[in-house]
């Protein structure tokens, strides 16, 4: 067979490109839908700041000159009852059945306006516990769902989500049961919570269901479960509930507390695939690790690192996921916290510095004693600048393209709009190094930003010409974005 002169030209280019560097897939793997994170439990706190600073923390969370979050996930509260901590104690909507009080939780309700106003394409609203008058103990922690609420539960969350698409906010996901495995007790608790046994899920999507389908919400407004705080728990606990409710769950979201290996979480993407096929899966949320910017001693723990060295360990996750994982979505926790474990009105420096009693579940961080001392200062970390390139490049409807080759990593995505392809690419190492990449169709690079321990989303030149290809430096320790358009120079 004779292949016409520019197939073959095509070929001995993939060739040369698979021989030096990498290349980028000519056909899209996955669509994206959401880069976001949590309105839990700051929103109790950053409320009493002044407006200036909860406007200027709007945008650094919303807008494209900040993050650019596309997914935000409202917190539903629960009435805070029995939770001794009152930064985490949001209010309930529910006085009684049918009877609510749409004054109520003033603080969650100013961010999710926020959100809307600015356009957040996605929005979920999430449920660590069912209002404290539904649960067995009558506390929003500490207790269980009652098995045979689920309609009243279901209703109940289907006339939030009804008020609020009524004031023009598009919750288009609702999430049940934040970490159902667990009550979150022993009371007084650290927060909310509500055991959802295994075999109650399947009621508490039923009622949920029912209730969206009475009043047509079952196309608009998808249910998201079963927030399971780890793959191995999610994984092993879907037989016992999700058969008898696959059609009326819209995604499978999941934490990764376990910190899974790639070879658990690759397990988890095969098994969930072959028994729900056409199910789709994603992060909905994970914070509270230290850890290496190659992803050795990540896990639970207790501290506060704000720099670099986190920074990437968490941006090694989020490629964990979108990259080796295949998922669309991606939330981390909770966007702003004061888990910041040092007074900054003593040592200014402190913010910027590790230490061991803080906690890194935040991307951007508050003084815990402001209501004493009246410090209103809002603190970026390393891991804001590094989310902001996923905020700001992997936008709802973009694709993700395979990059294949010797330069190919596991820490480098490429991602296709119809006018430019975004390379995000990150050197764990602590020397710098070059990514040279080719791609299907002709291109223009068009600059770049980059974040290291000394940038934070500076802009960098463009990748350069070599050859057939594009040479991009990865300076050691950073996260670095190249555009190109889609065209001729
Ligand atoms: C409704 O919630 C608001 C805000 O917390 C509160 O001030 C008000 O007293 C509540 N109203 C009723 C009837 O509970
Ligand atoms: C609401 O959100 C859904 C899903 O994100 C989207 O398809 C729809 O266009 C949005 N509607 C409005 C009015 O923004
Ligand atoms: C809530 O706190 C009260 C007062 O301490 C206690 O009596 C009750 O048992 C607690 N409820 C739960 C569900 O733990
Ligand atoms: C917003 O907060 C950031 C972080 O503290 C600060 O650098 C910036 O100057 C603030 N912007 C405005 C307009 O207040
Ligand atoms: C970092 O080092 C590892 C191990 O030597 C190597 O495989 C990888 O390609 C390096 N990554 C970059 C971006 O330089």
């Amino acid at each position: 067979m004779l292949l016409p002169v520019a197939s073959l030209v095509t070929i001995l280019l993939y060739l040369i490109a698979r021989s030096h560097g990498a290349s980028v897939s000519s056909s899209p793997a996955q669509t994206f839908l959401g880069i976001g994170g949590s309105g839990a439990w700051w929103p109790t706190d950053l409320y009493r700041f002044p407006e200036a600073t909860r406007q200027n923390l709007s945008q650094l969370l919303f807008s494209q000159n900040g993050l650019g979050l596309s997914s935000y996930r409202y917190n539903i509260g629960a009435g805070g009852v029995n939770v001794s901590n009152p930064t985490r104690a949001p209010e309930t909507f529910y006085v009684s059945q049918g009877n609510y009080n749409w004054s109520a939780d003033p603080q969650g309700v100013y961010f999710l306006l926020e959100a809307a106003k600015q356009g957040v394409p996605s929005i979920t609203a999430f449920a660590n516990s069912a209002p404290a008058r539904l649960t067995s103990g009558g506390a929003s922690c500490n207790g269980d769902f009652v098995s045979g609420s689920g309609t009243a539960y279901g209703t109940y969350l289907a006339d939030v989500v009804t008020h609020f698409r009524g004031q023009g906010v598009n919750i288009s996901y609702i999430s049940p049961m934040n970490e159902p495995d667990s009550t979150f007790g022993p009371s007084p608790c650290n927060q909310e919570g509500m055991r959802v046994q295994p075999s109650q899920r399947a009621e508490v999507i039923n009622g949920l269901y029912s209730a969206l389908s009475s009043k047509g919400l079952t196309s608009s407004v998808g249910i998201l479960a079963d927030e399971s705080s780890s793959l191995s728990n999610a994984g092993n606990e879907y037989a016992s509930w999700l058969p008898q409710v696959v059609d009326k769950v819209a995604a499978l979201v999941h934490h990764t507390y376990d910190f899974p290996s790639d070879a658990s979480y690759t397990s988890y993407i095969s098994n969930t695939k072959q028994l729900y096929p056409n199910k789709v899966t994603w992060m909905s949320e994970i914070c509270c690790s230290l850890g290496n910017p190659d992803g050795t001693g990540k896990g639970y723990g207790q501290g506060y690192d704000p720099t670099i060295k986190n920074a990437l360990m968490f941006t090694g996750m989020v490629f964990q996921s979108l990259v080796l994982a295949s998922e669309p979505h991606y939330d981390f926790w909770t966007l702003v916290s004061n888990g910041i474990g040092c007074s900054p009105l003593n040592n200014p420096s402190c913010a910027n510095t590790a230490n061991s009693n803080g906690w890194t579940d935040g991307l951007i961080y508050y003084d815990s004693a402001y209501a004493t001392n009246k410090n209103y200062q809002i603190y970026l970390t390393k891991h804001f600048w590094t989310y902001k390139h996923f905020g700001n490049f992997v936008k709802p409807g973009s694709q993700r393209r395979a990059i294949s080759g010797s330069d190919a990593s596991k820490f480098t995505m490429a991602v296709s709009t119809s006018s430019n392809y975004y390379i995000l690419a990150m050197n764990p190492n602590t020397t710098d190094s070059t990514l040279t990449l080719s791609f299907p169709d002709t291109v223009c690079p068009s600059g770049g930003v980059r974040t290291s321990a000394s940038e934070d989303f500076a802009q960098v030149s463009s990748a350069s010409k070599s050859g057939s290809s594009w040479a991009m430096p990865l300076r050691s320790l950073s996260l670095t974005t190249y555009t190109f358009n889609r065209r001729a120079c």
